[in-house]
C-alpha cells in the first residue's frame, strides 16, 4: 500500500500531515479499522473501493472527506452507518463493532429523498415508524427541530411545495429525530446554488455548535469541508486510501466571513495540493 503522499503541507501550514492524532481529545467515538471494500460488478468485475482505511474520530468532531469522483467516500459512510459490510476490517461506534443499521447514527443523503405523499412532519417522524419510540415526545421534538432548521410553518407542506434546500433542511432535522450521537452527511448539499448552499454551511455549523454530534461530512468543495471540519481526511484514487489529513485551527463559531479569509485560503490550498498528488498518482 502506498505511503500518504507528503506534499508541502509543512510550507503552507508549519504542520505534519501523517495521520496526527488530535490531541488532548477523547478517546476514539468511530473507530475505522483497516477498512477494505470489493465490489463484484454484475460484469463479474472486482471492484476495490477502499483499501486498509484506518481513521479515529473523537467524540464531538467535525470531519470533512474529500476525494476523487469515485473513490471510495459513500461506501466508506455506507459502512459507518451499517449499510454495506466491509470486506475486511471492522468499525466500532462507542466501542461495538457495527455490524447493521444502528440507532445512534442518522444520515443525510445527496438527495433529501423526502417521501412526496408525506409532509414535512410526517416526513421527518419517520424514525418513529422505524423503532418504537414515544410517539408524543417524538413530535414535540419533531416541531422542535423543524424550527430549528428555519421551517416552523411548513411542518404541513408536502416536499414539492419546497425549495431544494428547505428539503434539505427537513431532511436533516429527519436524520436529528432520534438523537443520534453521530452523522454522517454524504453531499448533503451538492445539488444547491452556491449561495444557499453557504447559508447551509452556516446554519449546519450553528447547528453543529449547539448539538455538538461526531459528524463525518462528505463534499467535493474543498472551502466548505474546510469552513465546517476540525480535520479534513483526503482521499486519494480508487481504491481509497488515506492521501493526507489537514487539521483545520480557525476559531468557533465560523462566520461566512471566513470562507473569503486568508486564513481559510491557506487551508483550502493544502487540501488541493493533497486532491492533486492523490489524483496524479494514478
Ligand atoms: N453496489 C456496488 N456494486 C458495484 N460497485 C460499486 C457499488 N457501489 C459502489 N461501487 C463502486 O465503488 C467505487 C466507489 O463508489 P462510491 O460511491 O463509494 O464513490 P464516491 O467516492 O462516493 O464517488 P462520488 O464522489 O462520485 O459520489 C466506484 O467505482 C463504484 O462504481
Ligand atoms: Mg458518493
Amino acid at each position: 500500500m502506498a505511503a500518504p503522499a507528503m506534499v508541502a503541507l509543512d510550507a503552507v501550514l508549519g504542520e505534519k500531515i501523517a495521520n496526527p492524532p488530535m490531541t488532548g481529545q477523547a478517546p476514539a467515538l468511530i473507530s475505522i479499522q483497516k477498512v477494505s471494500k470489493t465490489f463484484l460488478a454484475v460484469s463479474g468485475a472486482r471492484i476495490e473501493a477502499l483499501q486498509q482505511v484506518s481513521l479515529e474520530i473523537p467524540e464531538g468532531k467535525f470531519i470533512s472527506l474529500l476525494g476523487p469522483s469515485g473513490c471510495g467516500k459513500s461506501t466508506l459512510l455506507r459502512i459507518v452507518a451499517g449499510l454495506e459490510r466491509a470486506t475486511a476490517g471492522a468499525v466500532r461506534i462507542g466501542g461495538s463493532e457495527v455490524t447493521g443499521p444502528n440507532a445512534g447514527v442518522g444520515m443525510v443523503f445527496q438527495r433529501a429523498v423526502l417521501f412526496p405523499w408525506w409532509t414535512v412532519l410526517e416526513n421527518v417522524l419517520l424514525a418513529t415508524r422505524i423503532q418504537s419510540l414515544d410517539a408524543r415526545l417524538m413530535r414535540s421534538r419533531a416541531q422542535e427541530l423543524i424550527s430549528l432548521m428555519g421551517l416552523g410553518g411548513f411542518e404541513n407542506s408536502y416536499p414539492r411545495e419546497l425549495s431544494g434546500g428547505m428539503q434539505q433542511r427537513a431532511a436533516i432535522a429527519r436524520a436529528l429525530l432520534h438523537d443520534p450521537s453521530v452523522l454522517l452527511m454524504d453531499e448533503p448539499f451538492g445539488a444547491l446554488d452556491a449561495m444557499t448552499r453557504e447559508r447551509m454551511d452556516v446554519e449546519l455549523q450553528s447547528l453543529w455548535e449547539a448539538r455538538r454530534k461526531t459528524v463525518i461530512f462528505v463534499t467535493h468543495s474543498i472551502p466548505e469541508a474546510v469552513f465546517l471540519a476540525d480535520r479534513v481526511v483526503v482521499f486519494s484514487q480508487r481504491p481509497a486510501t488515506i492521501a493526507g489529513i489537514v487539521d483545520v485551527d480557525l476559531p468557533r463559531p465560523r462566520t461566512i466571513g471566513m470562507l473569503d479569509s486568508a486564513q481559510l485560503g491557506d487551508y483550502t490550498r493544502a487540501c488541493r495540493e493533497l486532491l492533486g498528488s492523490a489524483s496524479s498518482s494514478l
